[in-house]
């Protein structure tokens, strides 16, 4: 094989295992994503405290509380923020930090909001300081600051809005300014899914899509996603095609088994990207700890691209620790690799 062929499969790798949406998949996201909370698998405790938030706000007749979801990408955010407004039976509006342009867009979004509606902004960390400012009034009481006029005659009028309940979505709670972030009433987490309810997952997906999966095969998928139930259904997508093309169309455990391993998606879930960090941090910096800005140059890659996609599952998974002096590679990733970890040291922390 050319080596550029070789260069651009492996860029179709790292992209396999991406929790982020990929482009043409939006279709088939949504006709996959759970409509009420008893369809959403997994993420128990949240939904329970949603479930209790949202019966108690419908009995006494008031607006929910505003509510931030933060989490990796691909957990189930979106389709969350969705499932909150079929559940409080109110109308759902979305939006996205980077879409909204300026003050006068976001006012007048704001402005015609439904009573009790849902809003959502996804990637809300992405939103600037001057619109954070036009949200807060509106999201504390209900109204928003219009300016009329230019000038020294110009004046602020006080216009109210209907009560609404923001749904805030964010891979980086972190970077969420501390005011924005107050104002949120319930604050939940997602985390990593199990294997058993990725497999849930697998088969609940396959159903709908109408794919023979036997229970092998839908736990060979689920070990290999990430945690992420987005990457199950890209998984499971592949995975048909060569299930029709190379076998009979059922994806059994060998089938999925011979699939993922042509995809190079490993018994973990790990891809030619996680593993290149892990033995970069191993063979260049003796194991750790090495700063995530070091870590970024010799990878050439983006800092964001390292926090946001591939840390959070390798940490999860037990091969990384992030310390305040940077990254380490665990005694697991040293494993994996089957190196010894006195022969990575180079005498750097001996
Ligand atoms: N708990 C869940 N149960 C079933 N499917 C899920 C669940 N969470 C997410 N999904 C599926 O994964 C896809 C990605 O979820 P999404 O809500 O868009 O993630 P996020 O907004 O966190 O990136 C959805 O299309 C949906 O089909
Ligand atoms: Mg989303």
């Amino acid at each position: 094989m050319a080596r550029k062929d070789r260069g651009e499969q492996s860029e179709d790798r790292e992209r396999i295992l991406s929790g982020a949406v990929l482009p043409g998949e939006q279709p088939v996201e949504y006709s996959l994503r759970p409509k009420l909370l008893r369809e959403f698998i997994g993420q128990e405790k949240l939904k329970e405290n949603l479930a209790i938030s949202i019966q108690a706000a419908k009995e006494r007749g008031e607006v929910l509380d505003h509510i931030l979801l933060y989490g990796p990408p691909g957990l189930g955010k979106t389709t969350l923020a969705a499932i909150i407004a079929n559940e409080l039976n109110v109308a759902f509006q979305s939006t996205s930090g980077p879409v909204i342009e300026d003050k006068g867009d976001l006012a007048a979004i704001l402005s015609n909001v439904e009573k009790f509606q849902v809003f959502f902004i996804d990637e809300i960390h992405r939103l600037n300081t001057q619109l954070e400012e036009v949200l807060y009034p509106a999201l504390e009481d209900y109204h928003i600051d219009y300016v009329v006029g230019q000038g020294p005659g110009a004046r602020t009028i006080k216009l109210n809005i209907n009560p609404f309940t923001l749904v805030g979505a964010t891979t980086r709670a972190g970077l969420l300014s501390g005011p924005l972030r107050s104002r949120f009433g319930i604050v939940h987490r997602l985390d990593f899914y199990t294997p058993k309810e990725l497999e849930i997952i697998v088969r609940r997906s396959a159903e709908i899509l109408n794919i023979e999966v036997e229970a092998d095969g839908a736990s060979e998928i689920a070990r290999r996603s990430r945690g992420t139930p987005r990457v199950v259904n890209r998984l499971l997508r592949r995975v048909r095609d060569y299930a029709q093309v190379r076998a009979d169309g059922r994806i059994t455990g060998p089938v999925a088994s011979a699939a993922l391993q042509m995809l190079e998606v490993d018994q973990h879930g790990f891809d030619e990207a996680d593993r290149k960090l892990l033995l970069t941090i191993i063979e260049k910096f003796g194991g750790g700890p090495v700063g995530v800005n070091t870590l970024a140059a010799s990878l050439s890659e983006e800092v964001d691209a390292i926090e946001e996609m591939y840390e959070p599952f390798l940490i999860q998974a037990g091969f990384l620790h992030r310390t305040p002096r940077g990254r380490v590679a665990t005694p697991l990733a040293f494993e994996y690799f089957g190196i010894k970890p006195g022969e990575a040291q180079r005498g750097l922390f001996t």
